[in-house]
């Protein structure tokens, strides 16, 4: 059966019912050796970004399997990485239901789950039973509990935690949901925060030999000064890679919306362009020495291809995958390995491409 006629159905269940009941369905197939049934092919198209190899450059954002409990059924589906987390360093229920809310009409979700995960040693019991053996990014914070002052420790732990487990860790201080974490986006607190877990980075890379790479996943919710200068300080400190963007707390283009007033972050299609000025702004910024991972508002092939344009390595998708379903996947990597061919091509051939 294909997505768009399943989507009636799952659209008509309340949102976490049907987060779960898909996952879970998934998780299902995929047991049964039935996971082809749910996946659209996706064609390889692979690339090199912070020394790791993907199979193809279209990966699942972080939040959709905060517990890494649905690993292998999303493999199956041709991610070409997934990121699991937010972790925290211990359990926390998140805040009270309902918490997620669909705006079909604008292809958007505002979510303010609150960092609702079984904390980080399931996480690590978890990751280190999965067959998956490809890119795997594990997203970080704090919990809702520790004050902001102490919220280095709480990173500190979780990197520790999942440090041997990773192919990537994915550093958030951009979630809307947990009061005070973006305040960790400012200038003296984001150079606090980065002293101590690139220190910390350090030891662990001695302590196991090898690097794994650290990247920051930053809010669309800033000037296009401050996008710029938060991006200087994650060079200053050789951060490897950073994640453009989260959701947002603006609303202007929902405002209408019976689900419009929601307080969280606002994801899909309405975030669009403020993740894609983010993007061009980091990109201009850090040019070829800092991975860029673009994400935000992907629900077609064109609007992946664009990130690629703006700068991105690499891109995600939550809030689209959940609208267009695993076909997107396939759609994103043929739009991005379609642009790859045309510069290729237009690197050997400058005159004829100029022409046409
Ligand atoms: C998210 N996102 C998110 N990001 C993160 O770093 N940690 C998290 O725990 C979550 N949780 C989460 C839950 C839900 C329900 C949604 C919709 C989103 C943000 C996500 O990874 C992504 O950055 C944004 O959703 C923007 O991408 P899309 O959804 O427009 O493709």
């Amino acid at each position: 059966m294909s997505y768009s006629a399943l989507r009636p159905l799952l659209f008509s269940l309340p949102e976490e019912v049907a987060h779960d009941f898909s996952l879970n369905s998934l998780r299902f197939l995929e047991r049964a050796g039935l996971g082809r049934l749910a996946a659209s092919p996706v064609q390889d198209a692979p690339v090199e970004v912070m020394g790791l190899r993907f199979p193809n450059p279209v990966g699942l954002a972080a939040g959709l399997d905060k517990d890494a409990r649905y690993v292998n059924a999303l493999a199956a589906l041709g991610f070409g990485f997934i990121e699991v987390g937010t972790v925290t360093p211990v359990a926390q229920p998140g805040n009270p239901k309902p918490r997620m809310f669909r705006l079909p009409k604008h292809e958007a979700l505002i979510n303010r789950m609150g960092f609702n995960n079984d904390g980080v040693t399931s996480l690590v019991q978890r990751v280190q039973t999965t067959r998956y053996s490809g890119v795997l990014g594990i997203n970080i914070g704090k919990n809702k509990t520790t004050p902001e002052e102490r919220a280095l420790d709480d990173y500190v732990t979780c990197l520790r935690a999942v440090y041997p487990h990773a192919s990537y860790i994915a550093v958030n201080i951009s979630s809307p949901n947990t009061p005070g974490l973006r305040n960790l986006q400012a200038e003296d607190q984001l150079k606090a925060l980065l002293e101590g877990l690139t220190r910390e980075h350090g030891k662990l890379r001695d302590e196991y030999g090898q690097h794994r790479p650290l990247a920051v996943k930053i809010a669309p919710d800033m000037s296009e000064e401050t996008a710029a200068a938060t991006a200087r300080i994650l060079l200053d400190f050789a951060v490897d890679g950073v994640i453009v963007t989260n959701t947002t707390i603006a609303r202007d283009a929902v405002a209408e919306d019976k689900n419009g007033g929601e307080a969280g972050g606002l994801s899909g299609q309405p975030l669009r362009d403020a993740a894609d000025r983010v993007l061009a702004v980091v990109s201009d910024t850090v040019g070829q020495r800092m991975a860029k991972i673009g994400v935000g508002g992907i629900m077609s092939g064109e609007d992946a291809q664009r990130k690629i344009r703006l700068g991105a390595d690499l891109v995600q998708i939550y809030t689209g995958f959940i609208y267009r379903g695993p076909k997107l996947i396939a759609d994103a990597v043929k739009s991005i390995d379609g642009l790859a061919r045309n510069r290729g091509e237009a690197v050997q051939n400058p005159a004829s491409s100029s022409t046409d």
